[in-house]
């Protein structure tokens, strides 16, 4: 037994499951502030329709990693597939008229908008009004809330609901994948296992595959189909979930299940060190 997450040899490295060519392919992705490398060489890949979710502690880089992939960021080294065709680089705007959606860390939306301008704003690159209005009425089914609320300023609406409104702007875009970061962060637990009912809802209604950011493990493990563990900037474990859930670091670190005992005792010590 391992105690500490280290990076697995290639040969052991799991990937995540389905036979069919991977959507997105990240290959040895750095990116920056400045002098500050964030990510360190990050290769991931989320295969269509699949939940694929992204844990670290804070810090790690996790909304770095996905401000680069939709854009928002140009990475310094590496390489980003979509699609079978590269997007390394490319303008956000761009990036959300080949598919990729982002929902940002903290929603991120225009409170003196009225939640319906919000939501159109989400289709501001489509030229194709039956399909917005289709997926506007699709959002709505999603979140009710949301038409009852549709005139309002989406600053009066509760952080959940704002939440709705962020996860509704992003599929008014009709993307093939959807960026999430932190869709919990701030939200009560009924209303995290709401949301996270939503998500799993709209990935099997249409297939859409999923990248999760999540810092609650147990809920990101039980929705995605496959996880990667990221510390400083590097991703130091890969797995299924299923898998994921079982191993002991994992359930000490992320899903706060203690192990009882001097030897428990000794692990931890050493990890701290390690730390
Ligand atoms: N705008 C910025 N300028 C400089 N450094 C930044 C900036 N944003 C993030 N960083 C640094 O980059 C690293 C990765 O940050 P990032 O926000 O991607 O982490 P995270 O995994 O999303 O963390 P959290 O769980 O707190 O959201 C951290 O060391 C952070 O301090
Ligand atoms: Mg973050």
């Amino acid at each position: 037994m391992t105690d500490i997450p280290i990076t697995l040899p290639s040969t052991s490295v799991a990937t995540p499951s389905g036979s069919d060519h991977a959507l997105l392919t990240l290959t040895n992705i750095e990116s920056a502030y400045g002098p500050v490398k964030a990510i360190r060489g990050v290769s991931l890949e989320v295969k269509k329709g699949q939940i694929v979710t992204l844990l670290g502690s804070n810090g790690a880089g996790k909304t770095t990693l996905l401000k680069t992939i939709s854009g928002i960021m140009d990475p310094v080294r590496g390489s980003i597939e979509f699609a079978n065709e590269d997007i390394t680089g490319v303008e956000s705007s761009d990036i959300v008229k080949k598919g990729i959606s982002h929902v940002p860390e903290g929603r991120e939306v225009f409170p003196l908008l009225t939640v319906y301008e919000n939501l159109m704003m989400g289709a501001y690159t489509r030229k194709d009004r039956d399909g917005v209005a289709r997926d506007l009425e699709q959002a709505y089914r999603y979140f009710p809330i949301l038409k009852e609320r549709e005139s309002q300023a989406a600053g009066l609406l509760s952080g959940g609901q704002q939440q709705m409104l962020a996860i509704a702007r992003a599929l008014l875009a009709d993307p093939q994948m959807i960026l999430m970061d932190e869709p919990s962060l701030g939200l009560s637990p009924k209303l995290t296992k709401e949301i996270f009912a939503i998500i799993r809802m709209i990935n099997r209604d249409s297939g859409r595959s999923i990248l999760l950011v999540e810092q609650n493990a147990r809920i990101a493990l039980q929705t995605a189909d496959f996880g990667y563990i990221m510390e400083n900037g590097r991703i130091v474990m890969q797995d299924t979930c299923a898998r994921l859930m079982q191993k002991d670091d994992i359930q000490e670190f992320y899903l706060g299940i203690k192990q009882e005992g001097v030897r428990a005792e000794r692990r931890w010590k050493k990890k701290k060190t390690w730390r």
